[in-house]
């Protein structure tokens, strides 16, 4: 990476949650509305705001999850403005998220990808993420239903 580039993660808090808003809407299909904001205040280190030389360009934001007795962490969105990819600001929020799924002793991270965004699917290919099951009909508001794959990786 040029030693130009300074890529920072910070905290949510309610004074910037404006900023986790307005790069999801710019980058995702769906919207979330006030209450999951409001909720993303309360998820401690499973959100992050990404920051590109101090300006705010990325966001991450999980929820943990138990099924069956087993703990994961669940990625809800993840977005890079477009202008700032492939600097490695996704990467530094995922690892973020790994580091945090650690820490917590919890042993997988997994995500829903729409199967026609194959960037995505790659990318997470990528990181080191495995493509597993295939979910029909996850997307339940388009039109018609949009499949999704789910992409999980074991934290060891
Ligand atoms: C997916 C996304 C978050 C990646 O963010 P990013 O900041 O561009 O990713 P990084 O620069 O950290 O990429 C990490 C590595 O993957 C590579 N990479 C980037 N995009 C890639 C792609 N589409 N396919 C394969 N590899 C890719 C990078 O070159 C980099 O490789 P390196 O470690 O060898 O240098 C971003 O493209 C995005 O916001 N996409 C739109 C929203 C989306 O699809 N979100 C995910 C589904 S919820």
């Amino acid at each position: 990476m040029s030693p130009r580039i300074k890529i920072e993660l910070d905290d949510l808090t309610a004074n910037n949650l404006g900023i986790l808003r307005r790069i999801n809407s710019v980058v995702l299909p769906t919207t979330y509305g006030d209450a999951w904001y409001k909720e993303s205040l309360a998820v401690g280190q499973l959100v992050k705001l990404a920051y590109f030389n101090d300006i705010p360009v990325g966001a991450i934001r999980c929820a943990s999850e138990t099924r069956n007795g087993q703990a994961s962490i669940y990625i809800m969105t993840l977005a890079v403005l477009a202008p700032y990819r492939r600097y490695g600001v996704g990467k530094q929020l995922i690892q973020h998220i790994e580091e945090e799924a650690k820490r917590t002793y919890v042993k997988e991270v997994y995500a829903h990808v729409w199967v026609e965004n194959g960037e995505a699917l790659s990318w997470y290919q990528k990181v080191g993420f495995e493509q597993a099951e295939l979910v029909e009909g996850y997307y339940r508001k388009m039109n018609p239903p949009g499949n999704a794959f789910v992409v999980r990786k074991r934290i060891e």
